[in-house]
């Protein structure tokens, strides 16, 4: 089922040009991105452990992402492409994350719907990538990463549907939707995920 929110301003084309014409430097950001993605999902079992009941979709999360990192990692290698010394932080989920609320249970139901507007945000771009390229296998490669993470924007909402009112949720929703595009349209464009 479809719950999440589509993103409520969309990226400018501009930054799939800067993606096309940069690509080689977009892997790289777009690897760190699916290794941190995978992380992220482990990191709930870690501060949730009690939350037995979300612990199975959470690995499969992980190891999606994680099977996301080894493919973009393949191009990058048979590219001959390498990660740098040091990768730069990322401001857009910096930004996010300081809007959750503290308190435990507040804190758990932000962190999952702010993972759904990433996850969300991902799908919507990693389309435009797919659209963008030709016919082969880099574009059948994104266009199974966008289908992918389209899931993982409902995911997120599912898991916080286990624990929390429905009203609240998509209230919530509404709002790091709403934020994070505010966040979005304030940064750069450059040939990164955000
Ligand atoms: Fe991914
Ligand atoms: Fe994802």
């Amino acid at each position: 089922m479809k719950y999440r929110m589509d993103v409520a301003i969309p990226t400018p084309k501009e930054w799939v040009e800067i993606i096309l014409n940069n690509f080689d430097e977009f892997l790289i950001d777009h690897a760190d991105n699916e290794r941190k993605a995978s992380a992220m999902g482990m990191s709930f079992i870690a501060k949730y452990p009690d939350r037995t009941k979300m612990i199975p979709a959470l690995i499969d999360h992980a190891l999606e992402e994680l099977e996301h990192f080894k493919g973009v990692y393949k191009i990058m290698d048979e590219r001959g492409i390498a990660f740098p010394h040091k990768i730069g932080e990322d401001k857009y989920a910096q930004e996010l994350v300081k809007l959750a609320r503290s308190g435990r249970e507040d804190r758990f139901m932000d962190r999952l719907l702010i993972a759904s507007v990433i996850e969300t945000r991902g799908m919507e771009k990693f389309r435009m990538i797919e659209e963008a390229l030709e016919p082969g296998e880099l574009k059948d490669f994104y266009k199974e990463i966008w289908i992918s993470e389209a899931r993982h924007g409902d995911l997120f909402i599912e898991l916080a549907l286990m624990y929390f009112d429905q009203n609240e949720v998509m209230e919530r929703l509404k709002y790091f939707n709403e934020q994070e595009s505010l966040i979005m349209n304030k940064l750069p464009l450059r040939p990164a995920m955000h």
